[in-house]
């Protein structure tokens, strides 16, 4: 067991900041590299979030460091109302209107299941009308069309861009895009990064800390001074990624990240310079049943946070190497959960590897299996995103307040 509690500050990451250390994925390296912007995307996340807001409000979702406390709490806010909403068939038919005078384009060129369609459902809950692209080679991407180009295009016909993208830096190259044409007095929408490359997943942060203020109440509890143990691929995991840009702006957070100890594998550089700028206090190890100050670690965690390997992106190499981990170590077996709080909250974005099982299916009966409740957390927190987005946080409350009183 490696243990690195608080490790010094490197000066560039003192305002929280995740560096621009792209692990190279097979599937990045033919990813453009929108050079018109190299020098914008080479500032610190911190800095760039003020490019992505306005007057207190998000105008583009790039950055999980977008997400601070008081922005989530807001989106909390949100999403809670619409899911009280959702319960009478009034409130289904007011919410339908918030948006109606809207249309969403889903751009999801890598393999998505819960994001696109808790987007889709999102957009359908407030009466967006949605579009999709999924697969790039039915549009005129292969027509040598720039990917900007495209984005152009679609911003022409719709008016918001959900998008993920194998490429880390695309979605952020299009809020850029989309504000320069703003500058210019031109066409411009907001656009939400539903995933980029390994680096980035803010809506998925944003559903799990959605789950986290759930679970442990908002205001006086919620996520601050809480242990967090996450589990599994963090070196090519951008849903920790993300998550830890979020949760370390609380205070007092305790975070240990159990993964193999490769180069690979293990969390990366950039996020522990982030998190010691933020003062957190960080372990790390290779397996579930290490031990922290003479006690099992699990004993000691509030919140699990699960992930699986991520196979597709092993060179073959890596396939051959990677198969003689012992994953066991990585698994949440029932005898492992013995162990941990009666109160705490297991979490994994999904999807979960069917056949490594890092957590059985006989977990879920558990009352501290969270998983499924988070993933529809998802569509209540993506539908609070863009009725924020969209400045209709107000007509929401009174909605709200009209059908479901105080
Ligand atoms: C994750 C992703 O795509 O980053 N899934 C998700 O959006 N919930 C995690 C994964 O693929 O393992």
């Amino acid at each position: 067991v490696t243990a690195t509690t608080k490790p010094s500050i490197p000066s560039t990451a003192r305002d929280g900041s995740i560096g621009e250390d792209q692990r190279s994925l097979p599937a990045e390296s033919s990813a453009p590299s929108f050079p018109q912007y190299a020098s914008l995307i080479a500032r610190p996340q911190g800095v760039k979030a003020a490019d992505f807001s306005s007057e207190g409000r998000l105008v583009h979702l790039i950055t999980a460091a977008q997400l601070t406390p008081a922005t989530i709490d807001q989106l909390s806010r949100l999403a809670d109302m619409t899911r009280q909403l959702s319960r009478t068939r009034q409130g289904i038919n007011a919410l339908r209107a918030v948006l109606s005078h809207k249309r969403a384009m889903l751009y999801f060129t890598q393999p998505s299941t819960r994001t696109f369609l808790s987007f889709m459902a999102a957009c359908q809950i407030l009466g967006l009308t949605c579009n999709e692209v999924r697969d790039p080679t039915t549009s005129s991407e292969v027509k040598r069309e720039s990917p900007l180009d495209s984005i152009r295009m679609f911003s022409s016909y719709f008016d918001v861009i959900i998008m993920r993208s194998p490429w880390a830096n695309f979605a952020e190259s299009c809020a850029y895009l989309m504000n320069e044409l703003a500058a210019a007095g031109k066409r411009w929408v907001p656009i939400i990064n539903g995933g980029s490359g390994a680096d980035e997943h803010p809506t998925q942060a944003l559903l799990d800390v959605y789950t986290i203020i759930r679970t442990f109440g908002g205001e006086g509890g919620g996520p601050a001074g809480k242990t967090y143990c996450f589990c599994g691929d963090m070196g090519r995991g951008r849903t920790v990624r993300s998550l830890c840009a979020v949760l370390a702006q609380y205070p007092d957070t305790r975070m240990i990240f159990v993964s193999p100890d490769h180069a690979t594998l293990r969390l990366g550089d950039d996020v522990l310079a982030m998190l010691a700028g933020y003062h957190v206090e960080v372990h790390q190890c290779q397996s579930l049943d290490a031990s922290l100050s003479g006690r099992p670690l699990l004993a000691d965690v509030d919140c699990l946070y699960m992930t699986r390997i991520q196979r597709e992106h092993n060179t073959p190499d890596q396939e051959q190497e990677f198969g003689r981990i012992d994953l066991e170590r990585f698994r949440l077996t029932p005898r492992r959960l013995q162990q941990m709080k009666p109160t705490a909250a297991i979490l994994h974005p999904f999807p979960r590897d069917s056949v490594v099982g890092e957590i059985p299916v006989e977990i879920d009966r558990d009352p501290r299996a969270m998983y499924f409740r988070q993933a529809r957390n998802g569509m209540w927190a993506r539908a609070a995103l863009l009725v924020h987005l969209f400045g209709a946080g107000d007509e929401l409350a009174a909605l709200h307040r009209d059908l479901v009183g105080s």
